[in-house]
């Protein structure tokens, strides 16, 4: 089966919408396997732009969508943008879009309570998009979740609430927020019952048919490496696991069907949210990256933060990723820079670092170690093919290969689609 995952390589909005979307033309499923409505990518198709966050961006190219039981689902957001996509003309049902029956829900009281306690960390937020995402996970963990298959079960979801709200009202109440009346929940998750049920499945038998029959499955990742919740920047990172590995786990299929990983990674770096961001500039580089990189983050419309790129971090990424090729992104963003700095490694207390380590404090402390390279006065936007790169840009690529040690398997020059150089095709096997 020569399937293919996709994961980010930094800290998310690498520029993953477009190369999903690339990749989606040439597979027959498209797998969400982690996070939930925290993600979001634009695709632009004809004269339409959509806006997704929870629908694998396949339903857009005609595939057939799963969302496994790895993502945490906000029904009011899935319907929401079910709404939306079919008032733009895409027809999107049971028959192209299947959800794991095993999936946990967001409620409102997840929402809530993220918000609550972002409020309460004052200075030390996370920054979280506010969604509930760390709430539904830590329930899903704590075994209280309700899943999709509950909706079945009016007597399940009777006594889950009970226990789910023991929990919630407590801490809300603790932190000053408005509790949860449980009729009102139990009322709206039976009014979705009708709504969600027909979407239901075991999808991993379905997956697994997939795999008998060589049909081509894209795993897409959300969020990056860098905010996985074992491997990322912890405690600034989001509630999942965001390797590729978990693309097994979070669909429910074997670690040999995930295929060709593939790590996205911008020219560049950038973050939303807090934490520790080593290469950040705060000069006038670092605002002209955001201005012609359009940094405003998808979901919140933060700006993002800008820096250079870190190779000692994507590296890290490549690692613990299982990334097995790399896909950079907006490299037009950097035409007219005259000098280019990489990051190589990190000096934290006066010894030098060749990864990040773990803990928070170290983190925070660490100061990049940079190798400047010449930059390129001509565009590189809309390019197709090295031959129309400039020379310093092949060799800005070519370093950058060597540093994280993975090679260039497609390169990216504008939001096109078509303005793509591609190396090597992951679905080859
Ligand atoms: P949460 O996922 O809403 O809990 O947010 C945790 C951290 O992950 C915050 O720093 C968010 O800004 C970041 N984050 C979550 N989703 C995305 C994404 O799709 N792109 C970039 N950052 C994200």
């Amino acid at each position: 089966m020569a399937n293919v995952a996709v994961i980010g390589a930094q800290w998310g909005d690498e520029g993953k919408g477009k190369v999903v979307d690339w990749l989606a033309s040439r597979a027959d499923i498209v797998v969400r396997f982690q996070g939930g409505h925290n993600a979001g990518h634009t695709l632009v198709v004809g004269n339409q732009t959509y806006k997704l966050s929870l629908l694998p961006s396949g339903v857009v190219r005609g595939k057939l969508g799963i969302i496994g039981n790895g993502v945490v689902l906000d029904p009011d957001a899935l319907l929401g943008e079910i709404a939306k996509v079919r008032a733009q003309g895409l027809d999107v049902g049971p028959h192209n879009l299947r959800i794991a029956e095993n999936t946990p829900l967001i409620l409102p009281l997840h929402p809530a309570l993220d918000k609550a306690r972002e409020e309460a960390r004052g200075e030390h937020k996370i920054g979280t998009t506010g969604r509930g995402i760390g709430p539904a996970y830590e329930d899903k963990v704590a075994r209280r979740a309700i899943r999709l298959c509950d909706l079945a079960e009016p007597e399940t979801l009777s006594t889950k609430l009970d226990e789910l709200l023991l929990h919630h009202n407590t801490l809300l109440k603790g932190l000053g927020a408005a509790t949860f009346e449980k009729q009102e929940l139990l009322d709206k998750l039976l009014a979705l019952a009708p709504q969600l049920l027909p979407f239901s499945e075991a999808v991993w038998e379905r997956l697994d048919e997939a795999r008998h029959s060589g049909k081509r499955v894209l795993f897409e990742g959300a969020q990056a490496v860098m905010l996985d919740v074992d491997h990322g920047t912890y405690p600034f990172v989001t509630s999942s696991n965001t390797v590729a590995g978990n693309a097994a786990a979070g669909a429910g299929v074997g670690p040999h069907g995930i295929g060709m990983v593939l790590g996205i990674a911008k020219a560049y770096t950038t973050r939303v949210g807090s934490g520790p961001f080593p290469t950040e500039l705060k000069d006038d580089i670092g605002k002209r990256l955001g201005e012609v990189g359009h940094e405003f983050g998808t979901v919140t419309g933060r700006p993002r933060r800008c820096g250079w790129f870190d190779a000692c971090l994507v590296r890290q990424a490549v690692k613990v990723g299982g990334v097995q090729g790399l896909v950079l992104t907006k490299l037009d963003v950097l035409d007219g820079l005259t000098e280019l700095k990489i990051c190589t490694g990190y000096e934290i207390d006066g010894e030098v670092f060749k990864r990040l380590p773990a803990a928070a404090a170290a983190q925070a402390k660490a100061r990049p170690i940079y190798e400047t390279l010449e930059g390129w006065t001509q565009s590189t936007r809309g390019a197709r093919s090295w031959a129309q790169l400039p020379a310093t840009a092949i060799k800005y690529v070519k370093r950058i290969e060597e540093l994280v040690e993975a090679q260039v398997t497609l390169l990216s020059t504008s939001p096109e689609r078509d303005d793509t150089i591609l190396v090597s095709d992951p679905f080859a096997g």
